[in-house]
């Protein structure tokens, strides 16, 4: 009996020492500690993929779902996570990375992180963060101006206003999206009269007071899918989304979009949003939006401008001009996680009312009280971490003038290698970089003249198999695990609207330089020459000849 106390007592304070003894340096975390502090992009480089492994074989690694009966030594599970996490994770910041929107982070977000993580401070309310709120509520309104650019006296007037909010602090863009369509809702249907509003009495009671047959929401096709979402949680409907087709850059089409929005008017449903996207997750395009805020103020609806992706390009001098007429909308996206550059985890939507906001307020008795200037008060989420250090941290520390210098290098860059793909005699440039997105295809030129009159259904035959070639090129390449670029589907319309498969890159980098995207063309075409593929090109000629020969018959 007294064994078996002493053996508790002694499992108590090994507990107890979890919580306050940090490792030994020398210990298996504590060199990987510091492996990673002195050299982060070191460590990685080693660790990281080395070698490709299928995704049915990770998994075996992670099949128990008995929870460990006994504690275990720290320096045990760290070797785990080496050989089986951080050995099969994927290096987003190398920069032959090109394909997805993550990419290098400054190394002062690492040391800056572990600050913020032991602080661990809650901003859901000022009692768990104190400084941590003003904080947020300055980065806040630091977007909010690079939006908005009020003037001083607008600032000091909202910054720290207990009643109102220049925006909302979030885990990313989806969050935004989901807060800024919530906001706009609530807005629309508020209480009028009788009617205690859409919070307090839910959708039907809504539609019935507004004599609606259905909200609508009308965005371009380009749109992300967390749009998708938004709608569906907020009870408007996946179907009252409404998809408005592009013009040839991926830009919402005016006249559709006007097309539309009469449609569903004379339908009986009421319009509650625009959404205008500046930087299009595929293509990086940027909608007219000028002109959607003129269609919304004439409509008197809420604009919102998804700019997750685009919005820092308001940093440069150079390139700010392209999304003239985002200071117009009633609400605007911006990832920090993309282009601020900060860890995973971060968005913020901003509102150019301050008092917008309020139209999602919550009050509960224990926190969030009438008056407070407690954060959570109107955000989506509840508890929320302090990460408005880190994009305080990179807005202090790389400036308006450093972060011009990333757009602006960024652009140029995706420029250059738009130039060298267009002219390369194997590839075909499907979408040329607005911003710093742009899309390709494997494509050799004999093709492209034979395709340029080729009649419809041969082309279509022949993007079936360019398909599959693109597909299959993107694949090995990633499994090669030197470079890697995405891909997505897109419907061009020199293809007269045919969906086609293309390659994708996202040049935000900085470490990326032009011999780097020079190999991965190198290596396309290396993939390109492969035994398995030949089948494929020896069916794409025997389909020119027959389209010359065709033209020959004409
Ligand atoms: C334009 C756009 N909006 C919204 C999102 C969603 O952002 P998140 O993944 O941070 O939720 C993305 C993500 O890629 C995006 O590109």
């Amino acid at each position: 009996m007294t064994a078996m106390k002493d053996s508790a007592q002694a499992n108590l304070e090994n507990l107890y020492r979890i919580f306050t003894v940090p490792e030994a340096p020398e210990s298996t975390l504590g060199s990987i500690d510091q492996a990673i502090t002195d050299n982060l992009a070191g460590f990685l480089q080693e660790h990281i993929v080395a070698v490709e492994r299928d995704l049915d074989e990770i998994e075996a690694d992670f099949t128990r779902t008995d929870i460990p009966e006994q504690p275990s030594f720290v320096s045990d599970y760290t070797e785990f996570v080496k050989q089986k996490l951080v050995a099969q994770s994927v290096h987003t910041a190398s920069p032959g990375f090109v394909g997805h929107m993550t990419s290098a982070m400054p190394y002062f977000m690492l040391p800056l992180s572990r600050i913020m993580i032991a602080l661990n401070q809650n901003l859901v309310k000022v009692e768990t963060s104190k400084a941590f709120t003003p904080l947020e509520r300055q980065v806040l309104a630091m977007l909010n101006r690079l939006v908005y650019n009020r003037d001083d006296a607008f600032y000091q007037r909202w910054i720290h206003d207990s009643q109102s909010a220049l925006g909302a602090f979030c885990s990313g863009g989806t969050i935004a999206n989901i807060t800024a369509l919530w906001t706009a809702r609530n807005r629309l249907c508020g209480p009028d009269g009788d009617f205690q509003g859409i919070a307090q009495q839910g959708l039907f009671a809504a539609l019935k007071h507004l004599d609606c047959e259905g909200l609508v929401v009308l965005a371009s096709r380009r749109a992300h899918y967390s749009l998708g979402k938004a709608v569906d949680l907020l009870g408007i409907g996946r179907d009252n989304l409404i998809a408005v087709d592009t013009d040839d850059n991926s830009r919402i089409d005016m006249r559709q979009l006007r097309n539309h929005c009469s449609r569903v008017q004379s339908e009986g449903k009421r319009i509650m949003a625009l959404v205008g996207i500046a930087g299009t997750t595929e293509t990086g395009n940027v909608d007219p939006l000028e002109e959607m805020a003129d269609l919304a103020e004439e409509l008197g609806c809420h604009f919102h401008v998804d700019a997750a992706w685009g919005g820092p390009t308001l940093f440069s001098d150079t390139h700010r001009w392209r999304l003239r007429g985002i200071e117009r909308a009633d609400s605007v996206t911006i990832d920090a996680h993309k282009q601020l550059y900060v860890p995973m985890g971060a968005g913020m939507v901003l509102f150019k009312d301050p008092a917008a906001l309020s139209a999602i307020e919550h009050h509960a008795a224990y926190i969030l009280r009438h008056g407070s200037k407690d954060l959570g008060s109107h955000t989506l989420e509840g508890s929320r971490p302090g990460k408005a250090l880190l994009v305080h941290a990179g807005l202090s520390i790389i400036g308006r003038r450093g972060y011009e210098l990333l757009i602006d290098q960024g652009i140029t860059r995706a420029q250059t290698f738009a130039d060298r793909v267009s002219t390369h005699p194997d590839f075909e440039l499907v979408t040329a970089p607005e911003l710093n997105i742009l899309t390709y295809r494997y494509n050799p030129s004999w093709l492209q003249s034979v395709m340029a009159q080729a009649p419809l259904d041969k082309v279509k035959e022949i993007n079936l198999i360019l398909d599959q070639i693109t597909q299959i090129i993107q694949k090995e390449q990633r499994e090669a695990g030197k470079t890697f670029v995405s891909r997505t589907r897109l419907e061009p319309a020199r293809y007269h609207g045919e969906t086609i498969t293309v390659f994708r890159v996202v040049l935000a980098n900085p470490l990326t330089t032009d011999e780097i995207l020079g190999a991965v063309l190198r290596e396309q075409c290396e993939l390109a020459q492969q035994e398995g593929l030949q089948e494929r090109f020896e069916a794409l000629r025997t389909l020119a000849a027959s389209c010359r020969v065709e033209r020959v018959a004409l």
